[in-house]
């Protein structure tokens, strides 16, 4: 089975999963409801995946690497769910479903998005996640600086800053946007893994951090390329700042196949071809989804 058709199997378990443990926290409230309507209409889960497929590398226990993978998958939701706002971009569909503020509400929405954030750092905090207590800190420490404002809400916040406007953006610019608000999200899936396995050995983890940050880049990227060509074939205007904008679709290719072979070629870890994160960083390049 090719690498995608894994993913894609991997979905369905993972929302099987999923499912599961939000029910574990259930209440009558219209804001849970919309919390877990956020996080179940459809998405690819790749971030869990990642986090699923190192943490198996480094044999590290199911029990707290699907909390790990979760409770990122929340984070990468509530994002989602506050994107796509009316002050935001503005969307009313997701994945071909109402997005969450137009099925609930604008306000629920936000809180929505504010309240899987919290639950994100909730599941961090037990000990069920990890049983060091200096583990646990650093995994909410990591979270916390790579999604803050200098980190996923801070390219969110540049991003929105320039969408009036993308056409002024220089390719350096775009670039930083894609490395906040996309790639330090991935970084955090390899980063927090090998937390997990409590290895914090400075050139493994700048190897690592590396691995999940040209990644993330990759599949910025990728969306980019994807976005692109949806625009380019139903006429709709690109939503804010795209790497096209610089770059032909053949040299986001190169790029992209550039900063795979950068992050696996000397790699502990990643270097091997037959390596299923090997594997992934190569196969997204070519993502129809
Ligand atoms: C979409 O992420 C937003 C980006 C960071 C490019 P995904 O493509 O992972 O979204 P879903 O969850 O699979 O829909
Ligand atoms: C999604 O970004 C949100 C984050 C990366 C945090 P985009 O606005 O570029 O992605 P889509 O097209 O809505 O999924
Ligand atoms: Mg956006
Ligand atoms: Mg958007």
């Amino acid at each position: 089975m090719d690498i995608i058709s894994q993913l894609n199997k991997f979905t369905k378990e993972f929302n099987l999963y999923a499912k599961k443990f939000m029910l574990s926290y259930k209440n009558d409230s219209i804001l849970y409801r919309s919390m877990n309507y956020g996080l179940m209409n459809g998405g690819k889960r790749i971030r869990p995946f990642v986090i699923c497929e190192f943490s198996k590398q480094l044999k590290i226990n199911k029990k707290n690497y699907m909390r790990l993978a979760i409770a990122t998958e929340l984070v990468h939701s509530y994002s989602l769910i506050h994107d796509d706002l009316p002050a935001m971009d503005d969307d009313d569909f997701r994945r071909g479903k109402l997005t969450t503020h137009k099925k609930f509400g604008e306000g629920i929405g936000i809180l929505a998005g504010n309240s899987l954030l919290t639950l994100a750092f909730e599941i961090l905090t037990e000990s069920a996640t990890h049983k060091s207590l200096s583990v646990r800190l650093k995994l909410i420490e990591e979270l916390s600086k790579l999604t803050g404002y200098r980190g996923l809400a801070g390219g969110q916040a540049d991003d929105l800053m320039v969408s009036e406007n993308p056409k002024s953006l220089t390719k350096k610019q775009i670039i930083k946007i894609h490395e906040d608000k996309t790639a330090k999200l991935f970084e955090y899936c390899l980063i927090s893994t090998l937390f997990l396995k409590q290895r914090f050995n400075s050139s493994t983890m700048k190897d690592v951090r590396k691995f999940g940050r040209n990644f993330g880049m990759i599949f910025q990227a990728t969306d980019d390329l994807l976005d692109f060509q949806v625009s380019k074939s139903s006429k709709n205007k690109l939503d804010g700042p795209n790497i096209l904008q610089h770059m032909t679709c053949d040299s986001v290719r190169i790029y992209c196949e550039r900063l795979a072979d950068e992050c696996t070629e000397k790699s502990v870890y990643f270097s091997d071809s037959k390596n299923k994160l090997n594997k992934l960083i190569y196969g997204i390049i070519d993502r129809k989804i």
